[in-house]
């Protein structure tokens, strides 16, 4: 199993999970800071305020990953540190500033995302993602970023999983900010394609004119009866490859949705703004999901890996039901299966041909520990990295065009709803102390990416 000399390896983090200094330097909060200061929305009360003080140890995990031979580093800039309540915060900027400069130091490709999920607050209590001049505020913001990083960061992704800011941000209610309306959720879902459309052409004016262009998306790779397997792509995967992709939104989902909704949301014009060319396509993936029609009478099964008891995320999709699937599983309860990566990469490659691809996400949590001897044994992981490489690996040899891989996550981080309770790091992170260690997938990520893809 070999790669092309100039694929991609790389890991990828976020602002929220990571940075800490939560109110240093100027940033004020984000839904994130405002989510997770709510009791009962996080596990065990965790915040983002400290996460793994990656604000102030940036330079010795700058370190880690030359010494992991990264060839690119996926990181997301924080919208409030930079433009506090609309104001921007040459401070925050800075952060980011220096950030890549180290990493072109050491030969690292920064890959800039601008938003994975922390919205201003101020721009949440203003109407958040339902409201249509998010979309406007975020290519502003992007305009900014791209003045300041854009001589010196060649890959720009506009957004990160856009699915879940709007339907576990807005549906189900699971991730800031918390809301639970249907159609707010499929209003934010627009929007954003909007922003992601607006935002790309705000960065190609002010980006050196080589950089690549983005979006990663969570697209679900789904399996079971066509009727629900069509209906849960519609408003999981083609609500926003439609858009972006340039085939507008697709019918089915708007008639799958008409009850909720008559669409006047959406201008004229809108998807064509959403429609902004696209240099690089990213694609997350963790684990396939299984649906089925749901009679209605019979218990639900909910086993789609967002919620537990929430509200369904999957709006229009009230007669489909998501039933368990076969483990194993890892520490999130979702099923190892690699062959879903191969499948979805391929019907990318099918359904839209002449976008490259790009693994923006993939790894696994599990329960890892460090042992007395400062080792932390975690071969499930190094299992699930090898499987899932060489399902890319398989792509490309039906013909995907893969252009690289980036492990979720470079340091165990703030999951999200679940706090610091997953572990999804090739690194280690004692969050009393801040201390960390490699983990032996680390170990062996290194020596794949030196073998050019090999896996030992
Ligand atoms: C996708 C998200 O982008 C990331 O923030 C999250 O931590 C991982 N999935 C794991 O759930």
């Amino acid at each position: 199993m070999t790669f092309p000399d100039d694929f991609l390896w790389g890991a990828a983090t976020a602002s929220y999970q990571i940075e800490g200094a939560a109110g240093e330097d100027g940033r004020t909060p984000s839904i994130w800071d405002t989510f997770s200061h709510t009791p009962g929305r996080v596990l065990n009360g965790d915040t983002g305020d400290v996460a793994t003080d990656h604000y102030h140890r940036w330079r010795e995990d700058v370190a880690a990953m030359a010494e992991l031979g990264l060839k690119a580093y996926r990181f997301s800039v924080s919208w409030s540190r930079v433009l506090p309540e609309g104001r921007f915060n040459p401070i925050g900027m800075d952060f980011y500033s220096r950030l890549v400069d180290e990493l072109l130091e050491r030969g690292i490709a920064p890959v800039v995302t601008l938003y994975h999920w922390d919205l201003p607050q101020e721009l949440e209590d203003a109407g958040g993602w339902p409201l249509r001049d998010t979309a406007y505020r975020f290519a502003e913001y992007a305009t900014r970023v791209g003045q300041a990083l854009g001589d010196r960061v060649h890959t720009w992704t506009t957004l990160n999983e856009p699915w879940c800011s709007a339907f576990l941000g807005y549906a189900s209610g699971v991730h800031a900010p918390g809301r639970t309306d249907p159609v707010d959720a499929l209003k934010a879902a627009h929007h954003l394609n909007l922003a992601h459309g607006l935002a790309n052409r705000a960065l190609r004016e002010v980006v050196a004119p080589s950089a690549r262009h983005s979006v990663t998306l969570n697209l679900h790779h789904l399996r079971g009866e066509p009727e629900a397997v069509r209906k849960v792509d519609a408003v999981a995967n083609r609500i926003f490859l439609g858009p972006m992709l340039g085939g507008g939104y697709p019918a089915d989902l708007l008639a799958d949705t008409a009850a909720l909704t008559d669409w006047s949301f959406v201008r004229d014009g809108d998807e064509k703004t959403a429609a902004a060319p696209l240099d690089l396509l990213g694609v997350n993936y963790y684990s396939p999901t299984r649906v089925r029609r749901w009679d209605g009478t019979s218990p639900r099964q909910t086993d789609d890996g967002h919620r537990d008891g929430a509200a369904s995320p999957f709006v229009g999709c009230d007669d489909v039901e998501f039933p368990s699937q076969p483990g194993p599983y890892t520490a999130m309860g979702w099923p190892i299966d690699a062959t879903g990566l191969t499948e979805m990469l391929l019907r990318l490659h099918r359904d839209h041909p002449g976008v490259p691809l790009v693994v923006t996400e993939n790894g696994a949590a599990f329960d890892d520990e460090v042992d007395p001897a400062g080792r932390v044994r975690d071969d499930r992981r190094i299992a699930y990295l090898r499987d899932h490489i060489a399902a890319v690996r398989a792509a490309m040899d039906a013909g995907a065009d893969v252009r690289g891989y980036f492990a979720w996550s470079l340091l165990d981080n703030f999951e999200w709803a679940y706090g610091y309770s997953k572990r999804f790091g090739l690194i280690h992170v004692d969050y009393p102390t801040g201390r960390r260690t490699w983990k032996d997938s680390a170990h062996w990520y290194r020596d794949l990416i030196a073998a050019g893809g090999v896996p030992a």
